[in-house]
């Protein structure tokens, strides 16, 4: 198991390329499956969870692949063959996003059995929703055995609300419905940009959806959808790592291929901590302030401050002059990074879902364990701020969502590299 070392103290300067996003990819693999013939995507990022979401896929016999070379961020998803339309346990409870194959399945093969993805690190992650959703197409949904077992001859338009905005519950249900018979509105939907690039995507390959990205979205279902080719649009909050690590250090750096129109609140938040951030040709130049000023911050979904980039705040926070509250209301659990920036001399007090930063004068490095994707990069970018040596343990959750994040900081001048632990 890697680990990563860090000596901070060193002002990040240069560029830096922000790879495809993570979650615009995952959700975008599972819907080659509701067209046969081989789809094609560029700018995916080479990630633990898009291998798990190639593996998902190639169980049921999809055939996949990902080319090498100048070709090494193209993946080929091919569906032409029969599919045993099922998501195994060992794989599910690796990643819960494979649960975003099953809309496409029942849309598609009429049926689709997927283990029920369990809780995680930072909350219970119930998908009521999707199956309200998929429900109320028409899907006869049935739990057993931890298998979420959905039949349907053929979904048929509806209305949904969802009780709660889900990112992938949006994805899932507008999955199945396009192709379903007849109109289906959803309604108080997710509008992050991974489900808009998700409309794009499906309206790409024949589908017929309106308001992607917006709360209502409409889908005229359509009798069958072609493959396509795509290229992902940039990680947003790997951009948004990126900033926060040229604002911890003090430093200036370009963020290429960062879309400002996708970071609008993380851009407003981290002017106010002093940053100074333009919009260039190529991307984003971030320059860090002398003095973090501490700024008050509430997660919410998009277009709101998103909770992808709590974690990264609050270790740009636990160096600000001044006190700083963080109220996260989306998970009930995503503050696992505290305890281990208190390890390295962090003032945090954490009241329910709120945290109470006092910023210190210095962090000091520690052996810190990762708990959860964000989490690790929260405390990696503590390490590059703190006095002396940070080793970050457990960093295959950083690698879940994160390429090669080291590298591409070490080539801003930073002092880390990754080890064998
Ligand atoms: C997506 O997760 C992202 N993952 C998460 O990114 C992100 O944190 C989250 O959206 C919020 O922005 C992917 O896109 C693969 P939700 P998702 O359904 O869709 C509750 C990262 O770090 N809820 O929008 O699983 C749920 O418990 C990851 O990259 C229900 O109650 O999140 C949560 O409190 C972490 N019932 C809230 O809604 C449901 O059926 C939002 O969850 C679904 C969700």
């Amino acid at each position: 198991m890697d680990k990563i070392i860090v000596k901070g103290g060193h002002p990040l300067q240069g560029e830096v390329v922000v790879s495809g996003a993570k979650n615009a990819a995952l959700p975008i693999l599972a819907s080659a499956l509701l067209a046969d013939g081989k789809s094609v995507y560029r700018n995916v990022p080479d990630l633990a969870d898009v291998v798990t979401m190639l593996k998902v896929l190639e169980t049921m016999g999809c055939g996949t692949a990902r080319l090498t070379g100048r070709q090494k961020d193209v993946c080929e998803v091919a569906i032409e063959g029969p599919i045993t339309p099922e998501a195994p346990y060992d794989l599910v409870k690796t990643m819960r996003a494979s649960v975003l194959v099953l809309g496409p399945l029942v849309a598609r093969f009429g049926r689709a059995r997927v283990s029920m993805p369990g809780g995680c690190a930072i909350g219970a992650r119930p998908i009521d929703q999707h199956l309200k959703g998929l429900k109320a197409l028409g899907a006869d949904i049935t739990l057993t055995e931890g298998y979420v077992e959905a039949r349907a001859k053929q979904l048929k338009g509806a209305t949904v609300n969802f009780d709660v905005i889900t990112v992938t519950g949006t994805e899932n249900v507008m999955m199945a419905a396009v192709l379903a018979k007849g109109r289906t509105v959803l309604e108080n939907c997710a509008r992050e940009p991974e489900v808009e690039e998700l409309a794009r995507v499906l309206n790409k390959m024949g589908a017929r959806i309106q308001g992607g990205g917006t709360s209502v979205i409409t889908i005229d279902g359509v009798d069958a959808l072609q493959p396509v080719d795509h290229a992902i649009l940039p990680d947003r909050i790997e951009a948004g790592t990126l900033m926060v690590a040229a604002a911890i250090t003090g430093g200036n750096v370009l963020v290429k291929h960062a879309q400002p129109e996708h970071l609008e609140s993380v851009i407003l938040k981290l002017r106010e901590t002093g940053c100074t951030i333009t919009a260039e040709e190529k991307g984003l130049r971030v320059k860090g302030p002398k003095v973090v000023n501490s700024v008050d911050v509430k997660t919410t979904e998009h277009p709101g401050f998103p909770t992808d980039m709590q974690a990264q705040l609050m270790g740009l926070m636990t160096v600000a002059n001044g006190t700083s509250v963080i109220s996260e209301s989306i998970f009930e659990n995503r503050f696992m990074h505290v305890p281990e920036l208190h390890r390295m001399g962090a003032d945090i007090t954490i009241q329910g879902h709120t945290a109470v930063v006092k910023g210190v004068k210095k962090l000091s490095g520690a052996p810190v364990m990762a708990t959860d994707l964000r989490a690790s990069a929260s405390l990696v970018l503590a390490g590059l701020r703190a006095e002396g040596k940070t080793e970050v343990a457990r960093i295959y959750h950083l690698d879940r969502g994160y390429e090669r994040l080291e590298r591409k900081l070490r080539k801003l001048g930073a002092d880390i590299r990754r080890v064998k632990a």
